[in-house]
């Protein structure tokens, strides 16, 4: 099982980081099988998984539950696992009792926290005071949606560039040992990643991140909508329901089950 030094030596050497998002057993054990670095069990899951509009439904006991899945499927991965919305903003007891929950019943190796403001900044110390490592998640942080009216790219002028910029610097001084950047230019992509030390992780933030993550579902085509910084691997958005409509075929022409599907007595 990696730790959190594996992932600044592989900034060192200049070796690419894959994230992954898992929210149950067999996407876990899927990710583990096909070599992923990290598993993130992302707030995302509201969405691809649960079938809301955004992740703000999302609840601490649904990311415990979902953690202690994957952990079962993936054991010998590194797992972050997403500390859902108000659930470090309260107070920092409530902050630091959250994350603990997610390390101690849900199984995970680190939280991930969104946004870089002083008060978050002080969550994640108070995290990395417990021993728990962190990751900072800035740029289009999903739980700011009704701040920002959408899912709009951030840092794209230049006073939002400096700000996020600082912000960066000021997650890795706070303790952070990776930090995800989404939905921000490329540009201030390479910037912040070439002016740290903890692996920066991009989703929608170009090319120069020190690794990718991506959500699952969007990998394997099985997701409503597609932004411009997805790639998909497989078309299971078409492959499951046909699939599923043969299985209704064969039953329904008596085609399934087969004589290979079905048991016989013993022959006397
Ligand atoms: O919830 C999530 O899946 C995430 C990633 C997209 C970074 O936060």
């Amino acid at each position: 099982m990696p730790d959190i030094k594996v992932f600044k030596k592989m900034k060192q050497r200049n070796e690419k980081i894959a994230m992954l998002t898992a929210y149950d057993y067999p996407s876990a054990k899927y990710a583990q099988a096909a070599g992923v670095d990290i598993i993130l069990v992302g707030d995302s899951l509201g969405m691809v998984v649960l079938g809301y509009e955004d992740t703000l439904s999302v609840t601490l006991d649904d990311i415990i539950y979902h953690t202690q899945a994957v952990r079962r499927g993936a054991k010998d991965t590194f797992i972050a696992a997403d500390m859902p919305f108000m659930s470090f903003h309260i107070n920092l007891d409530e902050t630091r009792r959250n994350a603990s929950l997610l390390i101690v019943e849900g199984g995970a190796d680190a939280v991930k926290l969104e946004g870089g403001k002083p008060a978050r900044l002080e969550a994640i110390k108070a995290i990395v005071d417990c021993e728990i490592p962190v990751v900072a998640h800035l740029g289009l942080t999903p739980q700011s949606i009704h701040l920002y009216g959408g899912y709009n790219i951030q840092g794209k002028k230049e006073k939002d560039h400096k700000r996020i910029l600082e912000q960066a610097k000021a997650t890795e001084e706070a303790g952070a040992f990776m930090l995800v950047l989404e939905g921000i230019p490329e540009k201030l992509g390479k910037e912040i990643t070439e002016s740290l030390s903890i692996p920066t992780i991009g989703i929608g933030a170009g090319r120069f991140t020190d690794g990718q993550v991506l959500v699952y579902h969007d990998v394997l085509g099985m997701s409503d909508i597609k932004p411009k910084f997805v790639q998909s691997y497989a078309n299971l958005e078409n492959i499951i329901p046909s699939s599923l409509k043969k299985y209704i075929d064969d039953v329904k022409s008596f085609k399934f089950p087969a004589i290979d599907n079905v048991y016989q007595p013993i022959d006397k």
